[in-house]
């Protein structure tokens, strides 16, 4: 049997990029959208010429996306829509274009996929849906009693609520995810990189707070692994999921340790600038991973290991 042809939006970016690989290895087409608002072209290097990759530029915001995309190419049958906005400062000066990137396009993109028979939608939901949740592990229900903290926090909740109550598709609401290709450049970036392009740079690293924060970070592979799983590509053959899973590690590490590992690791200085604390930031968050557990994720790659991959791989750019 064929295997089914997916959409990836967002497919130059970090995450999309490694999961359109995965995907074209594993033997599906991937249909791939992105318009380069915070992803590469180089990001789609190794896949690019592929012949069950093609391309549009487009936006998600296109009114008759999917409508085209599946036109011209029939045999789409899954969604994968990690297209967005992905900063939260940003997400606050552009509120308004957050709304509608982070929710409105994937309102819109969910109605068409239903209209156009479309069996499997999977949506990228974020740890900022909870805003600052005390009671750890979090667990899926309790961002219904949340308060967001951000437009991106907002936008997020809101097109995973679509989902679980219109009963179509998934949301997995991923918490703190590193390895290669995360751009260390972007102001917004993510801690580890930031801190992996500091160690091999040979500069200290610079903490907002005391270092006690805590996060749970889960490597990009094992992302991949869940995306496989909502969609029912696993071996399990128990197809798509619906509803709303966290995923994560369920561990979580201190920012302090995090600095202390990637300066062992890189052979930096291990001298660590403490700044003040900056305003929003969540203090602890962990992953309740309970419900994608029984459906058959168990994150693999250990908190070193991923930091080794993501270090190795940040050499071979220099
Ligand atoms: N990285 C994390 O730790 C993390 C955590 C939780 C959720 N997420 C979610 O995962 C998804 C992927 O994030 P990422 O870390 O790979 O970020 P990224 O910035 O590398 O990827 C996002 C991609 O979407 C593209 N894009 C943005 N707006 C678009 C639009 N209107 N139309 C088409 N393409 C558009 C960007 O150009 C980029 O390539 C996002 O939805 C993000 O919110 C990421």
């Amino acid at each position: 049997m064929n295997k089914s042809t997916c959409l990836v939006t967002g497919c130059a970016g970090f995450i999309g990029s490694h999961l359109t690989r995965s995907l074209l290895d594993a033997g599906y087409g991937v249909v791939g959208v992105d318009n380069f608002f915070t992803g590469y072209a180089h990001n789609m290097d190794g896949f690019i010429d592929h012949h069950r990759f093609k391309f549009y530029e487009a936006s998600i915001t296109e009114k008759g996306l999917l409508e085209r995309l599946k036109n011209e190419n029939p045999e789409l049958d899954a969604i994968f829509q990690l297209a967005a906005i992905v900063s939260v400062p940003y997400s606050v000066e552009h509120a308004e274009l957050t709304m509608e990137v982070n929710f409105e396009a994937n309102a819109r993109m969910i109605a068409s996929a239903q209209r156009l028979g479309i069996s499997t939608f999977v949506f990228a939901g974020s740890a900022a849906e909870y805003g600052e949740e005390n009671r750890l592990p979090v667990r899926e229900e309790y961002a219904d009693e949340a308060t967001q903290l951000s437009p991106y926090g907002v936008a997020k909740y809101k097109s995973s609520s679509l989902i679980e109550k219109g009963g179509f598709g998934c949301s997995l609401r991923f918490f703190n995810i590193f390895g290669p290709r995360q751009d260390p450049t972007s102001q917004y970036s993510g801690v580890i990189s930031k801190f992996v392009d500091f160690g091999l740079a040979g500069k200290n690293m610079v903490i907002f707070g005391d270092g006690e924060q805590t996060r749970d970070f889960l490597y990009v592979s094992d992302v991949v692994t869940s995306y496989f799983i909502a969609a029912g590509f696993d071996k399990q053959g128990r197809g798509p999921l619906s509803g709303v899973y966290n995923v994560g590690t369920g561990n979580t590490t201190s920012v302090r340790e995090l600095a202390v590992t990637v300066a062992r690791l890189t052979a930096a200085p291990d001298k660590i600038i403490y700044k003040q604390e900056r305003v929003g930031d969540i203090k602890h968050s962990c992953a309740d991973v309970s419900k994608i557990s029984a459906s058959g994720f168990k994150a693999e790659i250990s908190f070193e290991k991923g930091l080794e991959k993501t270090i190795e791989w940040a050499e071979s750019q220099q």
